[in-house]
């Protein structure tokens, strides 16, 4: 579901035409739904709303300011893994209260800047990790609202990058570990216990994983209520995947909060979650210029100004990502096969391989589908390549929400030293 969609000819996103905003803001440019953020985080929140828990969208699928302002103004928290994602969050308008921080290495300043903002939770994924927010807290005197996220074993699909609840994976406390991990976690007089966490992977397009983890954390929590220790709070992580082919089927959020129902319902905690990609990932497109047309002897490319600095999920996870012409298809014509590739000095730079497109010539302008999660987020410099800038269209206005920087900007914080002045 989404709001990206051909009138008269050309793509629009919601009432605005995809190549007005090019005219304005030039290419590549990342443009996002306002229409299409709602929409998700409303079907999700209303899913999980008899859970009592918060909806904490994690800020590290989609990091831009004006994005997190969207979904706070809807009642949304932040998941945030980083210090500097904390503060995005804060400034975006995310109450203190609403935050949690996941991640499995946080430096001492960033438990510091936690506890000072009063965040709602510190996810803790070691028991070093234990002893040194308590270490923090005391110094402090506050106590640090805590949950243990466990590592279930439990495999999840989707790309071995991404996935994390697996045993051998860095992330959580052992599931085997996590009562003694509790027991020790009670024992600190800086750290208020209050849940379980787990997150399992990401573009999780089966049910199956999360019933299974569902049901060791629910195991977790009665065996822990039977050792006196009491937990009022269980975090489900995120997940839940999109549909980036069509064809792609994914269960839709009543679904998965069905399998939350029949696995934690009767516990009697609030249950929050973590999504990110479920949320941003379909209200987002990239947009590029074709540069040229090169034929090979065996390939056709399709060389466009936007490259894997950009976007590197096809470069990093081979991922797919869909392509269509900002141009309306005129019906029936037929395709030509297309390697679709950015001008860095990498093969890997390379969105798509013998992709059957339209006839695609200079100047005409494509769209990368679901690139609203993981995109931007995920960018870089690489090649002196300026960062794309974001628009967001609400309806039919649309603003630049982070501009494109200059080759000043960009240098800024470089400088050479004396020696070689
Ligand atoms: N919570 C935690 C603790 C996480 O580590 C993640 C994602 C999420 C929530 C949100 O997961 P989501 O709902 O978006 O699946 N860069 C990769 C995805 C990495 C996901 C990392 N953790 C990609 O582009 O596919």
């Amino acid at each position: 579901m989404h709001h990206f969609h051909y009138r008269n000819g050309r793509l629009y996103a919601e009432d605005v035409a995809i190549d007005d905003i090019v005219q304005a803001v030039g290419s590549p440019v990342y443009i996002y739904s306002t229409a299409t953020l709602t929409r998700h985080f409303q079907v999700f929140a209303d899913s999980l709303k008899e859970f009592g828990g918060l909806v904490c969208f994690a800020v590290k699928s989609n990091g831009n300011t004006a994005v997190i302002r969207t979904l706070a103004r809807l009642g949304a928290g932040a998941d945030v893994v980083s210090g500097g994602e904390l503060m995005v969050a804060r400034a975006a308008g995310v109450p203190a209260e609403r935050i949690i921080f996941s991640g499995v290495g946080k430096t001492r300043a960033e438990m510091e800047l936690a506890l000072d903002e009063g965040i709602h939770q510190i996810n803790v994924e070691s028991v070093p990790e234990l002893d040194l927010l308590n270490e923090v807290a005391l110094a402090r005197g506050v106590k640090a609202p805590v949950a243990l996220r466990v590592n279930p074993d439990v495999g999840a699909g989707g790309h071995a990058k991404i996935t994390t609840g697996k045993k051998e994976n860095k992330f959580g406390i052992d599931w085997t570990a996590a009562p003694a991990a509790y027991r020790h976690a009670c024992s600190l007089p800086g750290l208020d216990v209050k849940g379980v966490a787990v997150h399992i992977g990401s573009q999780i397009a089966d049910l199956q994983p999360f019933e299974d983890a569902f049901l060791r954390v629910r195991d977790l929590v009665l065996m822990l209520r039977a050792d006196g220790i009491s937990l009022s709070r269980i975090d489900l992580g995120g997940g839940l995947g999109v549909p980036y082919e069509d064809g792609n089927d994914i269960p839709p959020p009543p679904e998965y909060a069905a399998i939350v129902r029949s696995t934690l319902g009767d516990l009697g905690c609030s249950i929050s979650a973590e999504p990110g990609r479920l949320i941003a990932g379909n209200a987002g497109l990239l947009v590029s210029e074709v540069m040229f047309i090169k034929e090979g002897s065996t390939r056709t490319f399709a060389i466009v100004d936007a490259a894997m600095n950009d976007l590197v999920r096809p470069a990093m996870y081979e991922a797919f990502h869909g392509i269509i012409p900002v141009a309306e298809p005129v019906p029936g014509e037929a395709t030509i096969d297309y390697d679709v590739v950015g001008p860095v000095c990498e093969t890997g730079d390379t969105f798509a391989k013998q992709r059957p497109l339209p006839p695609l010539k200079a100047g005409d302008l494509i769209a990368f589908k679901t690139a609203g999660a993981y995109g931007a987020t995920m960018s870089s410099q690489y090649n002196a390549r300026p960062l794309v800038p974001e628009v967001l269209v609400d309806g039919n206005r649309f603003a630049v929400v982070r501009r494109r920087p200059t080759f000043e900007e960009m240098r800024a914080l470089e400088q050479v030293p004396e020696w070689l002045a």
